[in-house]
């Protein structure tokens, strides 16, 4: 879908009071629609919006284009709501339940894909963030496609 069509259907679903996911230090997540989540962010850590949101999309496209197992990272939102310009990420959304919710055999799988990802993030030069260094905060795990992803990138850093 079109970008701004996405910034449409979420900016919709934000005003009308529907699609609210989850909310965090770093933002509230909102599902535009089966496959896409907004993630606003409130811009703490980096001192604004603006510069919180354009860090998490390019680490977030960045890690995805060299096969971290991260949301696809599908763009950028920029718009005003409620008369104030707000910044966030439009990203994959993950049907997924945290690791500590799943039978052993697959909490086993998890834990090896999340060691293999933190590797694989720190050969590739990342710092990954303090609250991601366990696995049941910051990821979730597909059963269908018994795949771990790891999401929340606004604290890594580049090393
Ligand atoms: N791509 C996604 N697909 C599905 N759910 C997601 C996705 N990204 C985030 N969420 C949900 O929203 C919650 C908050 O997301 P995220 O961790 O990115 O925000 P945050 O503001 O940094 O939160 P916190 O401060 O708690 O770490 C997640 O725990 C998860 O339940
Ligand atoms: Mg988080």
């Amino acid at each position: 879908m079109k970008l701004e069509k996405l910034i449409q259907q979420a900016r919709a679903c934000i005003q009308r009071g529907t699609g609210y996911l989850s909310h965090g230090n770093d933002g509230t997540i909102y599902a535009v629609n089966e496959k896409v989540i907004l993630k606003l962010h409130n811009g703490g850590y980096h001192g604004c919006p603006q510069k919180s949101a354009e860090h998490e999309y390019a680490l977030g496209t960045e890690l995805y284009q060299q096969r971290v197992q991260v949301p696809e990272y599908i763009g950028l939102f920029s718009a005003p709501l409620r008369k104030q310009e707000c910044w966030g990420v439009f990203m994959e959304r993950i049907h997924g339940v945290e690791p500590s919710g799943l039978p052993s055999t697959l909490q086993l799988e998890a834990q090896r894909q999340y060691q293999e990802q933190k590797k694989q993030v720190d050969r590739l030069g990342y710092l990954i963030s303090k609250d991601s260094k366990k696995i049941n905060s910051n990821t979730l795990f597909d059963q269908r496609r018994r795949k771990l992803f790891l999401f929340d990138l606004v604290q890594w850093k580049r090393k």
